[in-house]
This record gives C-alpha cells, structure tokens and sequence, in this order.
C-alpha cells in the first residue's frame, strides 16, 4: 500500500521537468547536481538516470526521508544540515519552496553565500517560490493524480495561515486514495510546513549579494522539449507573462 513518501512523490513532485528545466537554464552540458532539502532525493535519482555522466549529491536533515531514496549508483545521500555539505556542483537545487525553511534574513544570506562557494565554472543555483494576489490567502486548491494500479489520489494542498506582516505561512498537503470510489488511504495533514514566503525581488536581491553575478525568472516548467529531448526555458522579463498568482523558480548564475 502506498505511504505519504510515495504520494508526496506522486503528486508534488516532477523530476522528469525539473531535471529538464536545470539542463535548459544551465545553458551546457551539466554534470553535477546538488539537491539541497532533499526529501527523498526524487529529482538525484532521476538526474543520474538520464544526464550522461551525471552524479548527484542529495543533502536532507530527515534521515527517513532520505533514506527512501535507497542506494543509487551515482546518487550521495547526506543526512545533514545543507551547510555542512561543500561539495562543488553545476546546478544546485531547492525544490518545493524549501527555501523557505530559512526564516531570516541572515539565514538566508548564510545558505546563499555557501551556495554561492559550491558553484562550478558556470554554475547556476535555482530555487522556487510562490507569489501573486492569492499568496497571502488562506484556503485550498485539490488537485486528483492518477496512481499506478488504478488508484487516484485527491491531492489537497492548504495554506492554513498567512502573515502578511512576517511572511510567514504555514502550509498542509493532504492526500486521500480511492480506488474507483472507495476511500482506501487517507493521510490528512501528511506535511505540515511553517515557511517564510520570499518574495522573487528578495531572492534576487539577497543571491546577488551573496555573489551571484545574475539573476533570472523562470516558470517552473520548460517553455518547449524538441524532438531530441532538449528543453528550451525563457526568463520571464514581463510581469504580464505571470498570471495573478504563479510559481516561479528564481535562479542565480555566477557569471
Ligand atoms: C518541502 S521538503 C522538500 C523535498 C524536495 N526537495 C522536493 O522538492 O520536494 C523539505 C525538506 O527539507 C528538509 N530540511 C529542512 N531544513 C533543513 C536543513 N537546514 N538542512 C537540510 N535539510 C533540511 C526537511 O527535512 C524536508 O525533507
């Protein structure tokens, strides 16, 4: 029977895209991915599955999380807080608004600076957020996943508080799996996370002085994949390219 671990993958997750995405903001032939706030390494795992010569380092604090990702040629799991990995990296990666974990401004500077050391030649560090007229609101939105062995799941996703004078939210993920109409799993408030929002001027402001040379938004998927499997991904440079609410990735590149 499937746990929360396989219906956050399932439902929150895109590895395929994101792997994708990286490749296509690098702008070169990447090989080493640093994925910070791993979880359960997801995107790692499907990196050196299909980036040639791709390796990958996955860094969580939460030893059962990572421990799921099991033991992958080419894949370094580290059960640690993200600055104590140093290792230098050609993307480093921060999915699912984990950036948010940081709640200070000095915390994030410290995260960002390290970061910043970790980049190759070229290097890019990438990481998403969510804003827009709905950021602050309280609520939920339900999406439904198709499951393997024709189960689906209900996929809830709630902000439950908001603080627009801290920034601080706090956001749930529920999951509930039917088979046809049977309720055959439930897993209410399966995450619970209190995060502080950044904003997409914040992070570009603060990756620039911790010593990025630029920075750029992103959609969160690829603009275009041609025949060959290459994605395209264009910098939004047009506020009118984002609807009323988005989620961005925000990336920094050293030069
Ligand atoms: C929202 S999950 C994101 C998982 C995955 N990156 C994704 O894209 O879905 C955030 C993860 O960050 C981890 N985490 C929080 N603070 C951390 C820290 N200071 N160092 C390492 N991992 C941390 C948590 O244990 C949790 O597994």
């Amino acid at each position: 029977m499937v746990d929360r671990h396989d219906l956050y993958e399932a439902c929150v997750q895109s590895p395929p895209e994101m792997t994708l995405m990286l490749r296509a903001i690098h702008g070169d032939q990447p090989h080493v991915l640093g994925e910070d706030f791993a979880g359960t390494a997801a995107l790692s795992r499907h990196w050196v599955a299909s980036v040639p010569n791709g390796s990958a380092i996955a860094v969580d604090l939460d030893a059962g999380e990572l421990g799921r990702a099991g033991v992958t040629p080419g894949v370094r799991t580290v059960v640690a807080d993200v600055h104590k990995v140093s290792d230098p990296v050609d993307c480093l990666f921060v999915g699912n608004f984990s950036i948010g974990y940081l709640h200070t401004r000095d915390e994030l500077m410290s995260y960002l600076r390290h970061a910043q050391s970790r980049m190759k030649p070229g290097g890019i560090f990438v990481c998403d957020t969510y804003g827009g007229e709905s950021a602050y609101h309280l609520g939920s939105v339900d999406r439904d996943v198709a499951l393997p062995g024709g189960l689906r799941c209900v996929y809830r996703w709630e902000q439950r508080e908001a603080d627009p004078l801290t920034a601080m939210v706090t956001d749930v993920l529920h999951f509930r799996v039917f088979d046809v109409d049977e309720v055959v799993a439930d897993f209410p408030d399966a995450y619970v996370y209190h995060w502080r929002l950044w904003s997409v001027p914040e992070l570009r402001d603060a990756m620039i002085e911790a010593g990025f040379a630029t920075t750029d938004i992103y959609s969160n998927l690829p603009d275009a994949v041609d025949d060959a499997g290459n994605a395209y991904a264009e910098p939004i440079t047009d506020p009118d390219w984002l609807g009323d609410s988005f989620i961005v990735c925000v990336a920094g590149r050293t030069g």
